[in-house]
């Protein structure tokens, strides 16, 4: 199927380096950062110059070929300094599997390539970059084959061309049902602290002309209970091999009220996101930021002086309070240990 509502691009390689939208600095602000080593590249990442799942991964991916090209440059055996820069690029942050696996995954290319190292590691990461589009653009069919016309839906912080190498996972099926002309309503939450709903969703939506309304999360039981939503459409960080989600912070929340109010529950993942080495949710490292960014709102600080602060930014939503799974390998409802297996075992 033609995709349309799909014109951000934030990660690129251009002729010799990483370009990335500076998310920081959106809506406002439209300024790319340039990444010419891994260095900078994982500094981007712990900073949130790049953020989501997927685009986390990609960008990783894109480091080990600038981390390639630096030692081949300077005349140095390339793979010893090349291990130390995937160790750094391991620990820019630590829930999103994605990071991993795509770290993974180029060491495997490398690990018996001789001959253009750089040319090699570029090919992959141009791969995993691609695959990952279509991997978007085919949930989001699958996603929006579940919604009936004349729903509304609710999504939580970014999911969409900005978290991903494009079109995006939730925000994926939200654009295809869009295009599909299903949709009513589309809500988000603003997603304190970063608020990647207010500053990043509602960007992207708006810049490819698809309407959106804001909600402060505490909003979201008011809200589902007007009857104005029917499906609550998120994506995640890791998924455990019973289902188990890591997602960003309020989304058990907004799965807890969704069964409440009688509202289905989907989250969209690519099975680069799907983590069978971990049993549970309760196995999966959750990220705790700074409280800083609880306390203070952009550089104004908020909160009454002398608070503290607990800020942890993904939780993990049960798998019994899922009602659908997408992945690119397939969709499947009420997902557990076996059938989370089974589909990623298919082709
Ligand atoms: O802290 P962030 O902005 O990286 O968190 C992102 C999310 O939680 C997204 O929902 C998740 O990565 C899925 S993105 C396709």
């Amino acid at each position: 199927m033609q995709h349309s509502y799909d014109t951000i691009r934030a990660v690129r390689w251009e002729d010799d380096h990483l370009v990335l939208l500076d998310q920081r600095r959106l809506p406002g602000e439209e300024v790319d950062l340039h990444c010419h080593t891994a260095t900078d590249a994982a500094g981007a990442i712990r900073d949130m110059v790049v953020r989501g799942a997927p685009a986390i991964g990609i960008t990783a991916a894109y480091a080990v070929v600038l981390s390639v090209r630096t030692w081949l440059n300077a005349g140095e055996d390339w793979r010893g300094p090349l291990i130390k820069d995937i160790q750094q690029l391991r620990q820019a942050r630590p829930t999103a599997v994605n990071l991993f696996w795509a770290l993974d995954r180029m060491q495997a290319t490398l690990s018996d390539t001789d001959d253009s190292p750089d040319g090699v590691a570029l090919a992959e990461a141009q791969r995993i970059h691609h695959e990952d589009i279509l991997a978007n653009h085919q949930m989001g069919d699958q996603g929006a084959a579940f919604i009936q016309p004349g729903s509304g839906v609710l999504t939580h912080c970014n999911t969409g061309s900005l978290a991903t190498g494009g079109y995006g996972t939730a925000l994926g099926v939200i654009r295809s049902a869009y295009a599909e002309k299903k949709l009513t309503r589309i809500y988000a939450d603003e997603t304190r602290p970063w608020l990647q709903g207010a500053r990043l969703t509602a960007w992207e939506l708006l810049r490819d002309g698809i309407p959106v309304d804001l909600i402060v999360e505490g909003a979201a039981a008011a809200l589902m209970c007007t009857g104005q939503v029917d499906w609550v459409i998120v994506g995640a960080d890791r998924v455990a091999a019973n289902g188990d989600v890591a997602n960003k912070i309020g989304t058990y929340a907004l799965a807890v009220l969704a069964r409440q109010h009688g509202v289905r529950f989907m989250v969209v993942a690519p099975s680069s996101t799907v983590d069978l080495n971990v049993a549970s949710g309760e196995d999966i490292p959750i990220e705790i930021r700074s409280k800083e960014e609880v306390l203070r709102c952009s550089a104004q600080t908020v909160a009454a002086e002398g608070a503290g602060a607990w800020n942890p930014v993904f939780d993990v939503t049960p798998a019994d309070l899922i009602d659908v799974l997408v992945t690119e390998r397939g969709a499947v409802e009420s997902p557990d240990r076996d059938v989370v297996l089974a589909m990623m075992q298919s082709d």
